[in-house]
């Protein structure tokens, strides 16, 4: 009897647990945009199912509330804590995966990061991005090519990185601009630069993002990385960076990005050892190797 009784309040409690997803997505039915439509009933099902099945507390509901709205606080032209967010629960890789759909041998895309700035100096071919940045020189050269194997002369090659104390040039309050440039691919689609040797790096945990990981136990480090951004005419645009062989962050990279794909050996050089372009260089530095494939534009 107690049994009956016990079923049919927890089918009642189901039933209007179900009564409240219902009306919430019978509430877009009649969106004038299917897309939106679809996203919006989609989004409000999973955070229905979300909150029943780890039964959300009232407490937990406005913990997640304060965490959004000092989200919003910190968030500012230059810091984006909600793209944080996106990007420590992986969902930024998860876009990433899903609109760089796998293409024959073209290389692997990774997530942009806050810190690419448009109109970044030019460099010539064989130049220097560092613009006396700290840290290790480092000789960085491949091709860019078609899926087919054709160079790519004039390809556009972005590249971006942070300096030896781990931090970009926007994260200091002088105005520098150092350690990003771009470049063009010369008629045989190859392009070589000086850069530096990548390090690891913590992205921005000053935040409730930081405080979230915190709590979890992770740590904000990404692995070493260097930043790519490749475009060339009717080629779909590449984003990704390549990453230090040997970094001990590889497999715990804060924001997922690391694909082995895209993990390159920066050998070493030992100090005078003759540099690919005759600088003279009395302290040790290293190289890298590239080789990128671009799919056809979609
Ligand atoms: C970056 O690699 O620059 C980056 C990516 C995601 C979050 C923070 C930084
Ligand atoms: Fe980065």
């Amino acid at each position: 009897m107690s049994e009956t009784v016990n079923n049919s309040v927890a089918e009642k409690q189901s039933e209007r647990e179900q009564f409240v997803t219902n009306i919430a997505l019978e509430s877009f039915e009649d969106s004038p945009n299917e897309r939106l439509k679809e996203i919006m009933q989609s989004l409000t099902k999973h955070l229905h199912d979300f909150a029943r099945e780890v039964r959300l507390t009232e407490d937990e509901w406005n913990a997640g509330i304060k965490f959004l709205t000092d989200a919003g606080h910190i968030t500012t032209g230059t810091r984006q804590e909600f793209v944080l967010l996106s990007d420590v629960l992986g969902v930024s890789m998860q876009t990433i995966a899903i609109n760089n759909e796998a293409y024959e041998n073209a290389t692997e895309a990774t997530v942009f990061g806050p810190f690419f700035v448009e109109n970044a100096p030019e460099i010539d071919n064989g130049g220097d991005m560092a613009f006396g940045a700290k840290g290790q020189p480092c000789w960085v050269e491949g091709t860019v090519k078609d899926t087919d194997g054709n160079p790519l002369p004039g390809a556009r090659i972005e590249v971006w990185e942070c300096d030896e104390d781990g931090f970009y040039d926007v994260q200091y309050d002088d105005g520098r601009t150092a350690t990003r440039a771009h470049l063009f691919a010369d008629e045989n689609g190859e392009y070589r630069f000086w850069g530096l040797t990548p390090v690891p790096y913590p992205i921005p945990y000053d935040g409730p993002v930081g405080k979230m990981l915190d709590a979890v136990g992770r740590s904000p480090m990404r692995a070493s990385h260097l930043h790519f951004m490749v475009s060339a005419p009717e080629k779909h645009t590449l984003v990704t960076h390549i990453f230090v062989n040997g970094c001990e962050y590889l497999k715990r990279d804060s924001v997922f990005g690391v694909k082995p794909s895209l993990i390159k050996d920066f050998e070493q050089q030992t100090a005078n050892t003759p540099t690919p372009d005759g600088r003279e260089l009395d302290r040790d530095w290293a190289r890298a190797r590239f080789d990128i494939v671009l799919p056809p534009a979609k």
